[in-house]
């Protein structure tokens, strides 16, 4: 098996959808066949397993594996859509706690490695909370590359833009964004960037574009993801970035119904 490769999925920005997209992505190549790990270092605010609706199984969380408490494979959790997709929860910290620690960098390092082995992962995603501090560099340190997600808002691209540079400073210089939320007709009536225009403005390049529909986001309120959801082009979205982390070559709008995609890819 070739070696895991291990993502983290950030911004500076929080509510642009890193959780919903470290979900939805890691279903996305999960069904394409590829075994992946979802990891929770959202230390201070837990909440992958409500998006994945596995909230009453996650009995045993990240911590608990850098402390040697259990295995990964104890501490994670099967998906009940696919089989190749597991999670592993942040620390549960209740509503009065202020203070969360963070694992040892190495500890935690070596632990994905061996899970990656032992599991027989081909990928590993990391949630991660929109701040800079202790969690992104715990994240950074195991992360081969990275996954800035970004909504096609002036402020939340400059945030992109930040989050690349803070993540070049931790050594992670391979990134990438995700654009989330986009509204097409937005940019068809002059009020948002385009795909061109965004690519211009982040000097990042963009491997997926996932639209707003407020179906996906109610479904990611029970607990449910693209495929369980009458939502067609937010899951053709996340095929569509699935298959290019995967490396291959799939136009942005594949599989997209209902929209004018030249006019979309104007600036
Ligand atoms: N493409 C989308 N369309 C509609 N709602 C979305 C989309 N992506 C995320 N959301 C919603 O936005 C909110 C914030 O998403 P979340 O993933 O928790 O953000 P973050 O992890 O960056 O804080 C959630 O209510 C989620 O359901
Ligand atoms: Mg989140």
């Amino acid at each position: 098996m070739s070696k895991t490769r291990v993502i983290l999925v950030t911004s500076c920005k929080g509510g642009v959808g890193k959780s919903t997209v470290t979900a939805n992505l890691g279903l996305a190549l999960a069904r394409s066949g590829h075994r992946t790990l979802l990891v929770d270092c959202d230390f201070g605010n837990r909440c992958l397993d409500l998006i994945l609706g596995t909230e009453d199984e996650m009995l045993y969380d990240i911590s608990d594996v850098c402390e040697g408490r259990v295995e990964m494979n104890e501490a994670a959790v099967t998906d009940r859509r696919s089989s190749n997709l597991l999670a592993v929860a942040a620390p549960y910290l209740a509503p009065e706690q202020h203070d969360f620690s963070v694992p040892d960098k190495e500890v935690f390092c070596s632990k994905l490695t061996a899970a990656g082995e032992s599991m027989q992962l081909d990928y590993i995603l990391i949630d991660t909370p929109g701040a800079l501090g202790a969690p992104l560099e715990l994240a950074a340190a195991a992360a081969d590359s990275a996954l800035i997600v970004s909504t096609h808002h002036p402020t939340a691209l400059r945030a992109a833009d930040g989050t690349a540079s803070a993540l070049s400073a931790l050594g992670v210089t391979d990134c990438s964004m995700v654009i989330n939320s986009f509204d097409p007709d937005s940019v068809l009536l002059g009020y948002r960037a385009g795909v061109i225009e965004m690519i211009d403005r982040a000097v990042l390049g963009i491997v997926g574009v996932i639209p707003y529909d407020p179906v996906f986001a109610i479904g990611g309120e029970h607990g449910e993801l693209v495929y369980e959801l009458d939502c067609r082009n937010v899951t053709a979205a996340f095929d569509n970035t699935a298959a290019r982390i995967r490396g291959e070559t799939v136009p942005l709008f594949t599989g997209w119904k209902g929209i004018k995609r030249k006019k979309l890819l104007k600036r």
